[in-house]
């Protein structure tokens, strides 16, 4: 596939009373077209402004930016060259945006808040007219077209916003924390509408999000963002599988059901209580290896058991992954080999405790 958003070397530092913010550092990403690209972090991480600059709502200071194959910025000799106005319109037309507040003029109808962007295009009222009730159809709105925004919930208004957004027929859509004013219900069909968009007209889309549960919804990759740098990024299986940086095992942990554990722990439950010592230990087996009957085997093997605390097997971008918290018991000796054994199997341990006993 061919790369549709190109960014290299990329920084933006905002200049205030109260001192310098160095909002984006150094950021390179390629995405490629098709993809659904999601950017997580926390507050202040430098997502909106990163974003921003890929339709030059925010102009960086320094670095290149290509879209669809249309240098936006690019460096020449140390300095930042800037695409010319009337190519910068153009391409903006390319790039559609969705925002948490959705954007929308609250004095006029659904119909001409979707029409509003096609009036620029030189298309007459009948073409205008036609396109719009296309639009509402693609969005599953079209019993709302003579709504204000004010008579509709949060979820229709963003299907508005997002018709309008794709009018012009963008190769990309971006999308910052578009979901993040919705309860769980619009945002899960709003999610669902992002990727049948994606689907059916091979959109590129950039989504900005700080939950990871999003991102494990929708996106094919993801880019980690920590004080204005991309400190991870990578296939959303391999990120959720095999996360290295400890603000990424954040983000993923609280997307997952074994977060209980650290409670657990703290607690002193006696669910992780063993008898005569023993470790507590997260499992994680990826598709290669999950269905195995690796554990009852090992436990045959080595004569140590394994008792399981929390566990759970999800299917992610089509694949199966599975992590179990245990404790294991046994000979120290028989543990021991019992651990060399599931990492020769590629099954990833992680000790949480060392001889928890009662
Ligand atoms: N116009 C501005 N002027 C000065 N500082 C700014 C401006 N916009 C953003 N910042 C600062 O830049 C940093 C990055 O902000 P940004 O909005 O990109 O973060 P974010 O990751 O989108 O956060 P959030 O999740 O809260 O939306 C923050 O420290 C913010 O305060
Ligand atoms: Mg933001």
């Amino acid at each position: 596939m061919n790369s549709m958003i190109e960014i290299q070397h990329l920084n933006k530092t905002y200049h205030s009373k109260s001192g310098d913010v160095d909002a984006v550092h150094d950021v390179n990403l390629t995405i490629r077209e098709g993809d659904i690209y999601g950017i997580i972090g926390y507050s202040g991480a430098g997502k909106s402004s990163l974003i921003r600059c890929i339709n030059l709502l925010e102009l960086p200071d320094s670095g290149s930016i290509t879209v669809g194959g249309e240098k936006l910025t690019w460096m020449e000799n140390d300095t930042m060259k800037v695409i010319k106005n009337k190519d910068l319109n153009r391409v903006r037309r390319g790039i559609g945006m969705i925002f948490q507040h959705f954007n929308l003029l609250d004095r006029s109808t659904v119909f001409e808040n979707i029409a509003y962007p096609l009036k620029h295009i030189g298309m007459n009222k009948e073409q205008i007219y036609d396109r719009v009730i296309e639009l509402l159809e693609l969005v599953d709105l079209s019993d709302k077209i003579d709504a204000y925004p004010s008579q509709l919930s949060g979820g229709q208004k963003q299907r508005v916003a997002i018709a309008r957004a794709l009018a012009n027929n963008p190769k990309v859509l971006l999308s910052d924390e578009a979901t993040s004013a919705l309860d769980p219900d619009a945002t899960e069909s709003i999610l669902g509408l992002l990727k049948s968009l994606n689907k059916k007209l091979g959109i590129t889309i950039v989504l900005i999000t700080h939950e990871m549960a999003v991102i494990k919804a929708v996106c094919h990759k993801v880019a980690v963002m920590e004080h204005g740098e991309v400190v991870e990024e990578g296939k959303v299986y391999d990120i959720f599988a095999n996360p290295q940086k400890d603000i990424t095992k954040k983000f993923i942990i609280s997307a997952s059901p074994l977060k209980k554990i650290h409670s657990l722990v703290r607690k002193d439950s006696p669910f992780i209580q063993t008898k005569d010592g023993g470790l507590l230990v997260k499992l994680i087996f990826e598709h290669t290896v999950v269905g195995d009957a690796i554990i009852s085997d090992i436990s045959r093997r080595f004569n140590v058991d394994f008792n399981i605390v929390l566990a759970n097997v999800e299917i992610l971008k089509g694949e199966q992954l599975g992590s179990m918290i245990t404790v294991l018991t046994g000979k120290e000796n028989d543990i021991a080999s019992a651990m060399s054994y599931l990492k020769e199997k590629n099954v990833r341990t992680e000790v949480i405790e060392h001889g928890r006993a009662s």
